[in-house]
């Protein structure tokens, strides 16, 4: 006689309204057995998180695998140690509130977070949702929003870290074309979020000081502390996030701290609209 051990998949939410931690077997995470689970939970959630789970790159690569299609064959190196990431210059954009992929049409769906060495003070990864932050309007603010776009631009992003660049580093920060993305995002499901972050620059047709305005009220209001969720790292922590239904920024760390994070990145599916 033999006896079938069902996996398990554990959840506990960490705040009302954005992150929950999931428990399971590394091979069964691994082959996939929660997959369709966890894509529903990280659209509900925003964040999901696994503590000390201590993937090999290989089992982070087989295990976002078995969420969707790769935008990158390999783990990407999150450091500030420009010997171990080529563009830790432009990481540094990290340290303020954003969503990944607003220069583009099509932004990533998701992205996977593996702490593999951590700074000694700092460097946690705060995560708002941007949908919860969108349903706690009130009705007449949100009429007033639907309309606006807003055209997001790389430089501005950069601006943060350097804010008085070579003619050089402007240019190429201009390589990338604005984009002109919904202030308010419908997505396939029918539900809505923001869409804000370092890179927006100004609110189409208005009036730049009032739409600075608006664009800051907005981010303000979205990342209070009832929309936020802050991962403080212990090593072999796994964190995936919602993009889409997400910003997020790294807390400040030392620049030389060693911290290291490996990321995959699932491609998206569904354009800004
Ligand atoms: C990213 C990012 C934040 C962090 O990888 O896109 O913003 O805490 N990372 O390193
Ligand atoms: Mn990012």
């Amino acid at each position: 006689m033999s006896t079938t051990v069902q996996a398990t998949l554990t959840r506990t939410d960490l705040t009302p309204k954005i992150g929950s931690e999931l428990k399971a077997d590394v091979d069964a995470l691994v082959r996939g057995e929660f997959s369709s689970e966890i894509r529903a939970l990280l659209e509900q959630r925003g964040v999901v998180v696994f503590r000390q789970l201590n993937l090999t790159d290989e089992q982070q690569i087989a295990f976002t695998r078995t969420l969707g299609p790769l935008v990158e064959a390999d783990v990407f190196k999150i450091s500030m140690d420009p010997k171990v990431n080529p563009v830790a210059e432009y990481t540094k954009g990290a340290f303020y509130w954003h969503i990944d992929g607003t220069m583009s049409d099509v932004p990533i769906f998701a992205s996977i977070m593996s702490g593999r060495r951590l700074a000694p003070v700092g460097g946690q990864t705060e995560f708002s949702n941007t949908y919860a932050a969108w349903d706690d309007l009130p009705e007449s603010e949100q009429k007033a929003l639907e309309k606006l776009k807003v055209v997001h631009m790389f430089e501005v992003s950069q601006r943060y870290v350097n804010p008085e660049p070579s003619y050089k580093d402007l240019q190429a920060w201009q390589t990338f074309q604005p984009n002109t993305l919904p202030l308010v995002w419908t997505h396939r499901s029918g539900r809505k979020s923001l869409v804000l972050g370092s890179t927006a620059s100004h609110v189409e047709g208005m009036d730049l000081r009032e739409g600075w305005a608006l664009l800051t009220r907005l981010r303000a209001y979205a990342t209070q502390p009832q929309f936020v969720y802050r991962h403080e790292w212990t090593l072999g922590d796994l964190v995936i996030w919602d993009n889409t239904g997400t910003m997020h920024r790294a807390m400040p760390y030392a620049l030389d701290s060693g911290r290291l994070m490996h990321r995959t990145t699932i491609q998206g599916d569904e354009p800004f609209a």
